[in-house]
């Protein structure tokens, strides 16, 4: 059982994280699997209490379901609620079942995360029901098709990389997980590879000056952050819909969101549309002490003022929270490169 449940890890761990951080380890027991989250392996500024990291950890859970289904197993999942406290977020069971091949598991070893432009030919009924209907409760997935809402969520999400390049603390956590060359990607497996950035030459070439905070703050006096803000604003709006997951305001909830994510991801993957998850507003907005820690007083404003117009975009109920948002169309161009995935037996304690 033991080398099934490799085996089951092995195709499960081409999942999304924040910026490729892999926050997960695994602890293997006879007939069963323990799940723990690294708390340090994704930046706290962005991981309030590890709520992406639990989103990571949701979307290896639900590959980890479709692949076990795939090898011949059932699992049973139990969540730890007190992971905040012992890194703990699941046990599962693994028992014999008859085979089956959801079409979501083929897709796990294709997903990856495209940032090119996609075709903006907005998202019919059917294509955004289909999407829907891959939720996990209580996560509930809300998507917007209409060209005036697709522009005004990409002017206002890509607010995340203006306030990043003008807030020193956001610029050393960007910089920081950046991985540079091909050689370095392949040594360390993880961190977020430039080449799958998609920037043009001469943004590459910026972006390289602006590692040096120095540096930086003369392109900030001459107004580079709203440059990048409104080029990625337009990429952003290069979709064929934008999507929000939706959860009632509690940590585990993230775990569904996560998997919701997740099969949302496989199934586009499936139909040759390319994803992209855009998370840095929502993230920094998710704690008030960040906002007023972290940012100037200016640039609270500007983010809490985003975050309304994206809230009211998605029409955000009472005590829920949107988990994430994620841009999604027909793709035009595969992404030029691949992120890597850890080694397993570095991935196990
Ligand atoms: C919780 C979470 C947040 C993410 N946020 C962003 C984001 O804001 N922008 C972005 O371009 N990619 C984002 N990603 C995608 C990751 O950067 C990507 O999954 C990771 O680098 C691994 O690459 P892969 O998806 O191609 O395997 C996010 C992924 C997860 C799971």
């Amino acid at each position: 059982m033991v080398d099934e449940i490799q085996k089951i890890l092995e195709y499960a761990k081409n999942a999304p994280s924040g910026d490729n951080s892999q926050p997960w380890r695994f602890k293997i027991l006879k007939n069963s699997l323990e799940i723990f989250v690294v708390p340090t392996a994704d930046n706290p500024i962005l991981n309030y209490n590890l709520r992406g990291s639990l989103i990571a950890h949701g979307a290896i859970l639900e590959n980890i379901f479709l692949s076990a289904a795939k090898h011949g197993f059932g699992v049973e999942m139990k969540l730890n609620n007190d992971y905040l406290q012992n890194n703990k977020i699941a046990s599962l069971v693994f028992a014999k079942d008859t085979l089956s091949t959801n079409p979501l598991a083929t897709a796990i070893p294709n997903r990856s995360t495209n940032r090119t432009k996609y075709s903006t030919r907005s998202l019919d009924r059917a294509e955004i029901t289909d999407f829907q209907k891959l939720s996990v409760s209580p996560a509930e997935v809300k998507i917007l098709n209409t060209p005036e809402k697709i522009q005004r969520l990409a002017e206002n999400l890509s607010l995340a990389e203006y306030v990043f390049l003008r807030t020193q603390k956001l610029h050393k956590l960007l910089f920081d997980d950046l991985v540079w060359s091909k050689e370095e990607e392949l040594q360390k497996k993880r961190g977020l590879y430039v080449a799958t950035l998609e920037l043009t030459p001469p943004a590459l070439m910026v972006m390289r000056m602006a590692r040096n905070w120095t540096l930086m703050r003369v392109f900030r006096k001459i107004g580079l952050p709203s440059v990048v803000a409104s080029e990625n604003a337009r990429v952003y709006a290069s979709s064929g819909a934008i999507g929000a997951i939706i959860v009632p305001n509690e940590n585990t909830n993230f775990i569904s969101a996560g998997r919701t994510l997740e099969r949302i991801w496989l199934h586009a993957t499936n139909i040759d549309m390319g994803l992209q998850p855009l998370n840095g507003i929502v993230f920094l907005g998710m704690s008030k002490k960040t906002l007023a820690t972290v940012l100037s007083p200016e640039d609270k404003k500007v983010v809490e003022e985003g975050l309304r117009i994206i809230y009211e975009e998605f029409a955000v109920g009472h005590n829920k929270t949107i988990a994430t948002v994620f841009r999604v169309g027909q793709i035009i161009k595969a992404p030029s490169a691949h992120s890597s995935k850890g080694e397993l037996v570095d991935l196990m304690i």
